[in-house]
């Protein structure tokens, strides 16, 4: 288990765009490994290499949609393209860089992405509701773009609470 430190929003490399994953190699998966250990300690459902201070394009989301007798499961994304969508949910949405601030986002309700898994191999995979929104808060990620930009507005700590 190795934790990496989360960058907030202040930093630099969250407002970068990353580059394209090349090597699907051992320091590719380190790096997906202590994504998912930090992650998980930090209670959050995505999470982007930026916000550990890698400006590569790799993300991985908590699929929350499961039956009662399913575990969650973690799905890594590299190199993610969305490349259909449709419907539009507006809620609350937060992020692990942008710590104690909320705002209401509008995202849409279906995506489909296609990425590469962590030995390069292409394949699809669709999310809705959270793990729409996810997917493609994770994406903006690797455009350096964090939510707070297309935020309609922030909830005051009355509404968080
Ligand atoms: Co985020």
């Amino acid at each position: 288990m190795a934790l990496r430190n989360i960058m907030t929003k202040e930093e630099p490399v969250l407002h970068k765009v990353c580059r394209t994953v090349t090597e699907f190699n051992p320091r590719l998966h380190q790096l997906l490994d202590d994504m998912a250990d930090t992650l998980l300690k930090a209670n959050g459902v995505g999470l982007a290499a930026p916000q550990v201070g890698i400006l590569k394009r790799a993300v991985i989301v908590i699929e929350t949609n499961v039956e009662p007798d399913e575990d969650e499961y973690i799905i890594e994304l590299i190199n993610p393209e969305i490349i259909e969508q449709s419907g539009t949910q507006t809620g609350p949405e937060g992020c692990l860089s942008v710590p104690e601030e909320f705002g209401m986002v509008t995202r849409p309700m279906n995506v489909k992405v296609r990425a590469q898994d962590r030995y390069g191999e292409w394949f699809e995979v669709e999310g809705t509701g959270l793990t729409a929104r996810c997917f493609a808060h994770e994406i903006d990620h690797l455009d350096g773009i964090l939510f707070t930009s297309k935020c309609e507005r922030m909830l005051s700590p009355e509404e968080m609470a």
